[in-house]
């Protein structure tokens, strides 16, 4: 789905782009503050949004942070001509709401709430002066969204009063002992979606506490035409967290036979049909992005050069290595490279410790896709830029809200 965001709007008017300058410091100094008013307010206001929001995502704090952030970047980039350009982070912001069937009727109660969290945190600061400049800001990025999610519900034809869809599962693979795969038929009689390797779903589920809980999973396969895989890991909660609701939930208690409720696929996370080689590093549960990738490659390019790299704890813990390699075997030019924490010393395939590129040979040109915890990924593009792969050769997918695109840009 090649659909680009719009060109950014003229920038503010004068008069806003003057007390934007003056009082952005402040507001991103009390980021914290005003998102942990915004969203209790607006949860005791809307509590159907409660089935909506990843409510571990606000247990953590994650979500708050991602939207704050961004907020105060798309500021930054409206007072700023230099400031890098946003157009990645409002692209993952729109698929991420398309796949939550975020309507934009939803987007004057969320400006509500959010601009009335700001007035109670900065008080007298807030004139009605800084009130109309940060409603302008608020407005024009709300106005970028709504067209852009327009265009992708329009894109992918889903109505987004009602963006989900029956799936059955028709097989569940244990994959490793922490790791399950669940292949899925559309249980509506229509036809399987198109999907770009990369793409992820919202995956809707009811709790056994009533509660309805949304998260995404990468299409990890899409190898028979009919049906769409996802791949979940198992999140076990650590120091005293609880253990993760919807993957426990789909692990303890899915089977053959149910049926859930999926978005459309989301996400552009996607590679580009050029025949450029390819990079693909991933750790953990990162290793769902490659699977789909690989496939692709060898479906309509096998020709083009490809090298996976993965790192996990164990052999025991590398889900879909096989599968991986298997495809891999149906390239001209395929490598693979694999780490583990701790490796049996009959596999000789693997090495020992975290993840190393400076041992792998790098194409000329070499377009990087690398999804994993944020670390590892920060590691990784380090590494890659020290040999000079330029960052926009560098795409990835980070498992949770992201909090360093909208870093990046402000
Ligand atoms: C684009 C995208 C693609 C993804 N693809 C995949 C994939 O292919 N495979 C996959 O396995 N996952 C994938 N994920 C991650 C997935 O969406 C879920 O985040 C993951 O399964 C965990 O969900 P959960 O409900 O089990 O855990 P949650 O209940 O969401 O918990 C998450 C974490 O928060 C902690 N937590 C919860 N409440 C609290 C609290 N009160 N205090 C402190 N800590 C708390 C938990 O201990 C846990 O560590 C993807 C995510 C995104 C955004
Ligand atoms: C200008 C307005 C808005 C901005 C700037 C904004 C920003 C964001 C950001 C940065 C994320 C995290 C994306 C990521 O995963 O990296 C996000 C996710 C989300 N947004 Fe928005 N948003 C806006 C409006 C809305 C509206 C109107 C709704 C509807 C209620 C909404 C609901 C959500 C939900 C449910 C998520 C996923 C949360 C999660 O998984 O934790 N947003 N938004």
């Amino acid at each position: 789905m090649s659909v680009t965001a719009p060109a950014l709007p003229s920038l503010l008017s004068d008069r806003s782009q003057a007390v934007v300058a003056a009082t952005a410091a402040v507001v991103a100094a009390h980021a914290d503050a005003i998102t942990a008013r915004f969203y209790p307010r607006m949860f005791a206001d809307r509590p159907e949004l409660l089935g909506v929001f990843n409510l571990a995502n606000q247990a953590t704090g994650e979500q708050p942070k991602a939207l704050a952030a961004s907020v105060v970047a798309y500021a930054v980039q409206l007072i700023d001509p230099a400031a890098p350009s946003f157009e990645h982070v409002l692209r993952r912001i729109a698929y991420k709401h398309v796949s939550l069937g975020i309507r934009p009727e939803q987007y004057t109660i969320v400006g509500q709430h959010l601009l009335a969290a700001v007035g109670e945190v900065l008080g007298d600061a807030v004139t009605a002066e800084v009130a109309a400049a940060w409603d302008e800001v608020y407005w024009l990025f709300a106005t970028q969204l709504i067209a852009l999610e327009a265009r992708l519900y329009a894109a992918s034809s889903v109505d987004p009063a009602q963006p989900l869809r029956p799936y059955r599962v028709v097989r569940r693979i244990e994959e490793t002992a922490d790791v399950i795969s669940l292949v899925l038929e559309p249980d509506d009689g229509g036809e399987r979606p198109a999907i770009a390797p990369g793409q992820y779903v919202s995956v809707f589920v009811d709790l056994p506490d009533h509660r309805r809980q949304p998260r995404q999973y990468t299409v990890s396969s899409t190898a028979v035409g009919t049906r769409l895989q996802i791949t979940v890991r198992r999140v076990r909660g650590v120091g005293g967290a609880p253990d993760g609701q919807v993957s426990s939930f789909l692990h303890d208690q899915v089977e053959v036979g149910d049926v859930l409720q999926l978005s459309a696929p989301a996400g552009d996370f996607v590679v580009d049909p050029t025949d450029g080689p390819l990079l693909l590093a991933s750790a953990g549960a990162g290793i769902t992005t490659v699977l789909p990738i690989v496939e692709h490659i060898a479906r309509t390019q096998p020709q083009r050069s490809v090298i996976v790299a993965h790192a996990d704890r164990t052999a025991q813990d590398h889900a879909l290595r096989e599968t991986v390699l298997h495809v891999g075997r149906q390239l001209d030019d395929f490598t693979a490279y694999t780490w583990y924490e701790t490796v049996d010393p009959a596999d000789t395939r693997a090495r020992s410790g975290y993840m190393d590129l400076t041992e792998v040979p790098l194409p000329a040109n070499v377009q990087v896709f690398t999804c994993g915890p944020l670390p590892f990924m920060r590691h990784v593009r380090a590494s890659l830029m020290a040999r000079g792969v330029p960052a926009s050769n560098i795409r990835y997918e980070v498992f949770g809200p992201d909090l360093w695109a909208a870093q990046a840009t402000a």
